[in-house]
């Protein structure tokens, strides 16, 4: 059986209370490298996840929405929906990798699920690093202007005011950020030991 922590020896069984983790923040803030290593974590304490990530929801459930105020209003609620039929379906841990800019649009997913369903992590990484990172290239063509309303650059990104968790990633390796959110869950009561 997995124990809770590597340095516990318990064999106790280990339950888990069924969240969304929403990960949110710029462009190549390692929202999805972030969410991938707790989803890994989980997995091997036994929890079942389920991973919805921005890139991969717009090649399939929003390959009709742009970047547009509208269009991301209705894709983040969209994805809203999406994990929120997940943890009807009880997944117990649903992770979703999202820039999702709008505070409100945020805010109406947390208030669509119960009183500590919603756990907001901002993945918190000043616009110069992510575009000294660029992956994709998309920060320099935004700044060519070849793309519009890239976020940070010509498009807004409201910062959560109280998440759950902020998350430093310009600082700490991924690893440490995984730390991170293992041990708010365990804390707060979403991971634990059941005897
Ligand atoms: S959101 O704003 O609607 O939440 P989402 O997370 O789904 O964004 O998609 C972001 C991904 O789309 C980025 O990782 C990037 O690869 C790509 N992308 C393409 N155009 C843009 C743009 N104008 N702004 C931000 N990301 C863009």
């Amino acid at each position: 059986m997995a124990a809770l922590s590597s340095g516990d020896d318990t064999n106790d069984a280990i339950a888990f209370r069924p969240c969304i983790l929403w990960f949110t923040g710029l462009s190549a803030a390692g929202k999805t490298s972030c969410a991938d290593e707790v989803s890994s974590r989980l997995e091997r304490l036994g929890c079942s996840v389920f991973q919805l990530d921005g890139d991969v929801v717009r090649q399939q459930q929003s390959r009709d929405l742009g970047f547009s105020d509208d269009d991301r209003r209705e894709n983040i609620l969209r994805v809203g929906s999406m994990a929120r039929e997940r943890l009807q379906k009880r997944e117990e841990v649903v992770l979703v990798a999202l820039i999702s800019p709008f505070r409100s649009a945020r805010d109406l997913v947390r208030r669509s699920v119960a009183p500590g369903q919603f756990v907001e992590i901002f993945v918190d990484a000043p616009l110069a690093v992510c575009e000294q990172r660029d992956p994709k290239g998309l920060y320099r063509r935004a700044r060519a202007g070849e793309i519009k309303h890239f976020t940070g650059i010509d498009s807004r990104f409201e910062p959560p005011q109280q998440p759950e968790l902020v998350l430093n990633s310009a600082v700490h390796a991924v690893g440490t950020l995984a730390d991170q959110v293992m041990g708010y869950l365990k804390s707060n009561g979403y991971i634990r030991h059941t005897e």
